[in-house]
């Protein structure tokens, strides 16, 4: 089954508003030099309406760093799917370690963003991925199958065309320390035998699986050769155009 790869960039707290649009610019570049791929960006929240303007016809995809599940109310500090629809966004990631780890989003909570997002329009970047701790203790599958059914939790066979997945240990995030490529093919391809239990066979085949753990220039081209990793979801190397753009163009 052939999957259009997918390379998206994580921007997390980094960059001004006009540091941010300049990049956007460079990465929409980088992006219609590539058209055989998708290519995302998530900026920071007070930069994306100014980035969706600023690539507004280009085909680079835009993304939100994390999702609301109400579409209004009082919730502090969170944005719904009806405002990033309203931008022009088109994904939002979902369950990243960081939200996770420091600001203790669980499975739960993680599965009604998830909902949020695809009732809402907004296609979710689900992310899951085991601690060294985890790792080292030789729990990495029982961890990864936990968050994957929990972050699923009541998604449909035709909701699940919409969505995609990230494997990023977190050992391997901010650390410059990639897990092989022989590791995360073993992940990846057990992510998709799950999926083949819990979905048909053809949406567990055709559900893109990115990578995601100190992506860089000089691992993309070795990473995307692994035939279950479709993709990488790029961190700290997303945040240059030049680094970036030689991921965005992996051979
Ligand atoms: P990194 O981050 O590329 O800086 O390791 C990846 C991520 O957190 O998505």
């Amino acid at each position: 089954m052939k999957r259009r790869p997918f390379i998206a960039g994580n921007w997390k707290m980094h960059l001004t508003l006009a540091e941010s649009v300049r990049l956007a610019q460079a990465v929409a570049e980088s992006c219609a030099a590539c058209p055989d791929r998708d290519v995302m960006i998530a900026p920071a929240f007070t930069s994306l309406a100014s980035v969706c303007t600023a690539v507004k016809g280009s085909p680079l995809l835009i993304g939100a760093q994390n999702i609301a599940w109400e579409k209004e109310g009082a919730y502090t500090g969170e944005i719904s799917p009806v405002m990033l629809k309203d931008l022009g966004v088109n994904l939002a990631i979902i369950g990243h370690s960081e939200r996770r780890q420091i600001f203790g989003e669980d499975d739960a909570m993680i599965n009604r963003r998830m909902h949020g997002a695809l009732n809402g329009g907004i296609q979710p970047i689900l992310c899951i991925g085991e601690t060294l701790a985890d790792r080292e203790a030789g729990n990495t599958f029982s961890v990864l199958e936990k968050q994957l059914r929990h972050g699923l939790n009541k998604v449909s066979n035709e909701q699940m065309a919409q969505v995609v997945l990230a494997y990023e240990p977190v050992w391997a995030i901010g650390t410059g320390k990639t897990a092989s490529k022989e590791q995360a093919q073993e992940v990846h391809a057990f992510l998709r035998q799950l999926l083949a239990n819990l979905y048909e066979k053809n949406i567990a085949d055709a559900t893109r699986i990115l990578y995601g753990g100190s992506v860089k220039f000089d691992n993309i081209d070795n990473l995307m050769a692994q035939p279950d990793i479709d993709g990488a979801l790029v961190g700290g190397a997303a945040l240059k155009a030049e680094s970036f753009d030689r991921i965005v163009r992996f051979r």
